[in-house]
């Protein structure tokens, strides 16, 4: 069963350009409620971790020199199929790809930075809430 909460990112470049306001207002609008929210910047030790999945992929390295370049914004989000509906929210990964109306679309500027992340499972959801939070931060 879907649980109702997803975890994401506004990743350095979009900090880095000014845009933490207005990606904010789009999750906002699409009906997200903000659980947890902090800026806060990952160590090259945190982006490893958190992107243990792609270790073998060869952009790795450049995947986490970006991830730790500057600050980024960590949030909780609430609302009903939160995984899937926030996916269809942020669009594709190549914002080539990524329909009108989405948060790369508006603010991506290549594959490798995409201005968001989005969690891709209710598990990795737990997970990477729970990487970024303590209990007591997830209202
Ligand atoms: P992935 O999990 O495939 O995409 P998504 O963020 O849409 O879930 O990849 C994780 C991140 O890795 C992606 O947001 C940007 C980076 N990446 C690259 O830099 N180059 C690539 O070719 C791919 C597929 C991803």
């Amino acid at each position: 069963m879907a649980t109702n909460r997803t975890f994401t990112m506004i990743k350095p470049d979009a900090v880095e350009k000014g845009h933490i306001g207005g990606i904010l207002s789009m999750i906002t609008e699409a009906g997200f409620r903000i659980v947890s929210l902090k800026l806060t910047q990952l160590t090259l030790a945190d982006a490893q971790a958190f992107y243990a999945v792609h270790k073998e992929r060869p952009f790795f390295g450049e995947l986490v020199e970006f991830m730790t370049r500057g600050p980024i914004v960590a949030a909780i989000l609430e609302k009903e199929n939160a995984v899937e509906d926030f996916r269809a929210l942020i669009g594709a990964t190549n914002p080539a790809d990524a329909a009108e109306g989405t948060i790369r679309k508006k603010y991506a500027t290549s594959v490798g930075e995409n201005a968001v992340h989005g969690s891709d499972s209710d598990e990795n959801a737990a997970i990477e809430s729970n990487f970024h939070f303590a209990g007591r931060e997830q209202f």
